[in-house]
């Protein structure tokens, strides 16, 4: 047991944890091969924001990088849905959409409205609860109290014990305390002098002790990550997954949480998170030279089937919106549904494009080699 990150304190059936404010003390020991991780992971990192500038699409991109975030954060705790669910639900009336997926919807609107808000105004706790209202907004109902702050004692437990706080892995700090400990955090993301890299990664762990929401704390935190990277200029477009890798290393990631507690474990922490942005910088690269890659060849195979201006504009088409119906082909070219049919069934025959309902009627189809590029790391459940 250490004090470092700040101390048990028994309340009769379980012991509370109350965080110390940010920054650890003593400091981060950087000696312990912090400084290369640290000079690794901003090294791929740049290369990733370099990536935003010479891809022929770059919305897009994000776009489906942004789905891809939002997906992953929300698999780590159990949601199910594939990336094709994702993309076939969106066409969709939102009503029709089962919770689960309206949860990744309100993350991505989350992400994207986080995104403009922290270049407009200073980040606050006040933006924290719009954040959280938007994530939590219609969905599974219940006691979520979207967009406030918890208002009791909660609790991590196994789901096995649930309602039994004695058996808890984890209790967070009781109101009071759980309040002092935001202000704390409000401050040390304006005013903490470590580097940016480090300084989101020790943000995000202390968010996660707070764990101020009933629920959505997890996406919360991890939403935080991309604010802060956004904010001070060390990633302009959200790009880094870190979701792909804590849904990877799910053990480890809590486990890490747990030893920065436990043993005052910074520098544990900090050295799991730093592997994880060199690892999903280096794999957002290699997805977007695949992307590209891909972009080429399949124009150049689509040419050969038939070199029409038709089907350049389908392909454009496909790659802005990887799973249609031939009926959307015909409104976009505005061409007959017969010639839009034509021009489907020549990559279906091919083999580009494949349906995914099994009917005869109401197809939709799915560019199968981009939704694979994509949807890595998607289809497995989490560690
Ligand atoms: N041992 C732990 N210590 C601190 N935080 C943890 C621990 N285990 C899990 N977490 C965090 O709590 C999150 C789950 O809390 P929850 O409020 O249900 O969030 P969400 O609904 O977004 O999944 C996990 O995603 C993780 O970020
Ligand atoms: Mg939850």
């Amino acid at each position: 047991m250490s004090t470092r990150a700040g101390y048990f304190a028994s309340m009769g059936s379980h012991n509370a944890f109350i965080p110390k404010p940010l920054p650890p003390d003593p400091p981060i020991d950087l000696s312990k091969g912090l400084v290369d991780l640290m000079a690794d992971a901003s090294a791929s990192l740049g290369v990733l924001e370099g990536i935003a500038k010479v891809i022929p699409n770059p919305e897009y991109f994000i776009m489906m990088y942004t789905k891809k975030e939002a997906l992953l954060s929300s698999q780590i705790e159990g949601t199910e849905a594939t990336f094709v669910d994702l993309l076939a639900s969106e066409r969709r009336n939102r009503a029709l959409v089962r919770y689960e997926m309206r949860e990744i919807f309100n993350y991505i609107e989350a992400l994207q409205y986080g995104l403009q808000r922290v270049m407009e105004i200073p980040f606050s706790l006040r933006l924290l609860r719009e954040i959280h209202e938007i994530l939590l907004d219609d969905v599974r109902g219940g006691q979520r109290s979207p967009g406030e702050f918890r208002t009791g004692q909660n609790f991590l437990a196994s789901p096995d014990h649930a309602q039994d706080i004695s058996k808890a892995v984890f209790v967070p700090p009781p109101i009071q305390e759980m309040r002092n400990a935001l202000y704390d955090l409000e401050s040390y993301y304006h005013q903490g002098e470590e580097h940016p890299l480090l300084m989101c990664a020790l943000i995000h762990a202390q968010f996660e002790t707070i764990h101020p929401f009933w629920d959505g704390n997890g996406r919360i935190g991890r939403l935080l990550i991309t604010f802060f990277l956004r904010e001070r200029g060390i990633l302009t477009k959200p790009l880094l997954y870190m979701s792909y890798y804590f849904k990877k290393h799910r053990q480890a990631y809590y486990d890490s949480l747990t030893r920065i507690r436990r043993e005052g474990d910074w520098e544990g922490w900090l050295k799991f998170f730093l592997a994880g942005v060199e690892e999903v910088s280096q794999q957002a690269t290699n997805t977007a030279d695949a992307l590209i890659n891909l972009e080429k060849t399949d124009r150049a195979r689509m040419q050969a089937l038939r070199n029409s201006s038709n089907m350049v504009a389908l392909h454009q088409f496909m790659l802005a919106k990887p799973v249609f119906e031939a009926r959307e082909v015909a409104e976009q070219l505005d061409v007959a549904s017969p010639t839009a049919n034509t021009l489907v069934n020549v990559l279906a025959h091919e083999g580009i494009i494949s349906d995914i309902t099994g009917r005869q009627r109401g197809r939709i189809w799915a560019y199968s080699d981009l939704l694979d590029i994509l949807s890595e790391g998607t289809k497995e459940p989490p560690a």
